[in-house]
Parts: structure tokens; C-alpha cells; sequence
């Protein structure tokens, strides 16, 4: 009777180790999304994509990801299911929000990764490079340069000309050669530096976004930014951790170039996803508009 209730006992431990191991050994992770997507029309695919990051370090497949979409007005609820990529730890799935305003969403995957809510609006999207229909236009700093060259050849055509005593055409091409030049290399280079200017810039908005979009709220609190999704705490906490800007960078792009016994992973950040989450965290540590409004 005794040895029954022995066998009991060691079966229900070892059931008991073998549940508290796989928690263990699922953990937690860190989902960083790829890009977020700035402009989303309704009824138009936006292809979500991210990394999931087991213990914040190793890139880690075969997880099984649901991203929800809730419009914050009428309460319509999709679901879509995320797939493995052929790239270790990366997921994606094509959301499709039918219609205009707010969506809220999240990721259930090895949690819940709430999001920061997405705008669909009416109309079609305009990408920058599709207003300017030619590939010279669409680099107006190389399309200057073709007028210019054109205007120094026109002229160099006027020299030859009034060399060989053509005076009739020389004047009228040395005018026009000026013209081109003028257009070319004064009045282009203008248009081409408004152009440019004319690309969203990383904001301080983006930045506590990306906060949020990119995972670091899975490891750091920020006074600013409100969530209540997964989080581990176990970097520092950043409302007012002034570095400075160029350490920012540095640390951002590689931590472990830094520090190589850092636990932060490199979240493999853009340029201008480094930018903007340089102005956010640089700031005073007050929410900014977007919380505000959330
Ligand atoms: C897996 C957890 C994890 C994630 C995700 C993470 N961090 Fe960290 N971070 C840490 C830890 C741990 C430290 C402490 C650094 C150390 O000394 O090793 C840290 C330190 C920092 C520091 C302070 C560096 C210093 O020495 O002054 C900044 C700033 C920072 N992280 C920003 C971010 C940003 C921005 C993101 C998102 C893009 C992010 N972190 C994502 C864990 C994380």
C-alpha cells in the first residue's frame, strides 16, 4: 500500500518538473516588427513582418503568431494568422483593414505584444517616387546635372560656331547654352533640396512608436510611453536616462559593440528608426502626442 502511494508521488514530481521545465524553457520573448507601417489605407494588404527573440538574444522559429485588429469605433474584430519565413525567427502576415480610422491590434506569440494603433484612411497611398513619372525626375539632383552638361555642350557648340565664323546661329546658341546652364545648375539643385525635404523626418512621435513597435518596452519602462502587454524589466529604465546623442547611436546600432557582456540584443534598427528613437529618447520624458491620444 505504501509503495502505491510512493509511485504516486514520484509520478505526480516528475509531471510537475517535466510542466515547470517547459514553462522555463518557453521563457519569454521579444517581438520586434520590421516596419512600421507609417501609412495604411483601408482595403489596401499591409504586409506585417517580425523577429521574435527568445530571452531578448536568439532568434527562434516555429512559433505559432496571431495578430488581432480591433477599430476602435465600431468593435469589427479580425484575425489574422502569421507564418514562419524562410529566415530563422522571422514571421509575416498580410493584414487587410477594410475600413477608414483606428485599429488597435496586437501579436499573441509566446504572449501578448500590444501595438501601437494604426490609422487606415480612405484613398490611395501616393509612394514619394510614384508622383514623378520618369527616372530623371524622380532624382532631380541628376536631372540638373543633364541640363547643365547640355547647356556647357550647347555652348561649347556656340564657341565652335563663331569660330568658324557662323554668326548668324552662334548668338542663338550661346543664349540657349546659358539658359540650360542656368536651369541646370542654379535653379534645379532649388527644387531638387525641396524635394527631399519633402520626406517625413524621424519625430520624437516615431520614435515612441518604434519604442513600442521595435520591443524595447519588453526590457525598459518609459515614463511616456503606456503599455500593458509582456515585459521583463530587465534593462534600465529610460524616462530620463540622458546620454548623449552619438552614444545613442552607437549603442543602438550594436549594444555589444559598446558593451560585449550586454544582454541587449542589436535589434538590427534602420538609420532613421535609430534617428528617431534618438529625438524621443532625448526628450524630457513627458508622453508626447501619440500617448496622449491612445
Ligand atoms: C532583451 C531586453 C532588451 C531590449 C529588447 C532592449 N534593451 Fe536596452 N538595455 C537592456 C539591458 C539589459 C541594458 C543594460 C545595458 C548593459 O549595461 O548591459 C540596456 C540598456 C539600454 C540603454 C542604456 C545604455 C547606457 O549604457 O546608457 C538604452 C538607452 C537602451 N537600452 C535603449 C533601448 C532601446 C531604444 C531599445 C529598443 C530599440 C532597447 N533598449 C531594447 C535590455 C534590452
Amino acid at each position: 500500500m505504501i509503495k502505491k502511494w510512493m509511485w504516486l508521488l514520484v509520478v505526480l514530481v516528475a509531471v510537475c518538473c517535466v510542466w515547470v521545465g517547459a514553462a522555463w524553457a518557453g521563457g519569454w520573448a521579444v517581438l520586434t516588427l520590421e516596419n512600421w507601417p507609417e501609412q495604411v489605407v483601408a482595403g489596401e494588404p499591409v504586409t506585417v513582418r517580425y523577429a521574435l527573440r527568445q530571452h531578448g538574444s536568439h532568434l527562434i522559429s516555429g512559433v505559432e503568431g496571431t495578430v488581432t485588429a480591433v477599430h476602435a469605433e465600431t468593435g469589427e474584430r479580425l484575425q489574422f494568422t502569421a507564418t514562419d519565413t524562410d529566415e530563422t525567427g522571422y514571421y509575416e502576415t498580410t493584414l487587410l483593414l477594410p475600413t477608414a480610422g483606428e485599429w488597435r491590434w496586437h501579436i499573441d506569440s509566446f504572449g501578448r505584444f500590444e501595438m501601437p494603433p494604426l490609422t487606415a484612411t480612405t484613398g490611395t497611398a501616393v509612394p514619394a517616387a510614384a508622383s514623378a513619372p520618369t527616372t530623371l525626375l524622380a532624382n532631380p539632383t541628376s536631372f540638373s546635372w543633364v541640363l547643365g552638361v547640355l547647356g556647357v555642350v550647347v555652348m561649347g557648340t556656340a564657341v565652335v560656331l563663331w569660330r568658324r565664323q557662323q554668326t548668324r546661329f552662334a548668338p542663338a546658341a550661346a543664349l540657349l547654352g546659358v539658359t540650360l546652364c542656368l536651369a541646370g545648375f542654379v535653379v534645379a539643385p532649388t527644387v531638387g533640396t525641396r524635394a527631399s525635404e519633402t520626406a517625413v523626418p524621424p519625430t520624437a512621435e516615431l520614435g515612441e512608436i518604434l519604442f513600442v513597435a521595435k520591443g524595447c518596452v519588453t526590457c525598459h519602462q518609459h515614463s511616456g510611453v503606456a503599455y500593458s502587454g509582456i515585459r521583463t524589466d530587465i534593462g534600465p529604465n529610460l524616462s530620463h536616462h540622458q546620454v548623449g546623442a552619438e552614444f545613442l547611436r552607437l549603442w543602438l546600432r550594436d549594444p555589444a559593440q559598446v558593451r560585449p557582456q550586454t544582454l541587449m540584443p542589436n535589434l538590427e534598427l534602420s538609420d532613421r528608426e535609430i534617428e528617431a528613437l534618438v529625438v524621443f529618447l532625448s526628450g524630457d520624458g513627458e508622453a508626447s502626442v501619440a500617448s496622449k491620444t491612445n
